[in-house]
């Protein structure tokens, strides 16, 4: 078992081979999937902070998809990509392309997240 802690939005236990996306829907974090989870948009792109080394290989096709995301950082990941291969902790921020993307999937929470204080994202995250 790995924990995915995600900035701002709590944690979640998940077994060996779970995407990072499946992990966020896990505990209702909201990250973007405008695409389902095929790898054909990035609404579900993520900083990764910690635990890199955890995570499965970033294959061609994900690197394609991630030149195509809004602030593209050398930690950047697509969550539907990313599994979690080995136990530990790993800490990841959602980006606000993903946010958005979750808030225009889900109208009823248009505003909720990305109107969020910069402080809010900074606090400790918990479960
Ligand atoms: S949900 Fe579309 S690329 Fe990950």
């Amino acid at each position: 078992m790995a924990i995915v802690r995600f900035k701002g939005f709590g944690e979640a236990e998940v077994p060996l081979g779970t995407t990072l996306l499946e992990a966020a829907q896990k505990i209702h974090a909201p990250e973007g999937y405008a695409c389902g989870g095929v790898c054909a948009c990035s609404t579900c792109h993520l900083y990764v902070l910690k635990g890199a080394d955890l995570l499965s290989v970033q294959e061609e096709e994900e690197d394609d998809i991630l030149d195509k995301a809004f602030d593209v950082r050398a930690t950047s990941r697509l969550g539907c990509q990313s599994k979690v291969e080995k136990d530990g902790e790993i800490e990841v921020e959602i980006t606000r392309e993903s946010l958005e993307a979750f808030e225009n999937e889900h109208p009823e929470h248009r505003g909720k997240y990305t109107n969020r204080q910069h402080e809010d994202l900074a606090r400790p995250t918990s479960a």
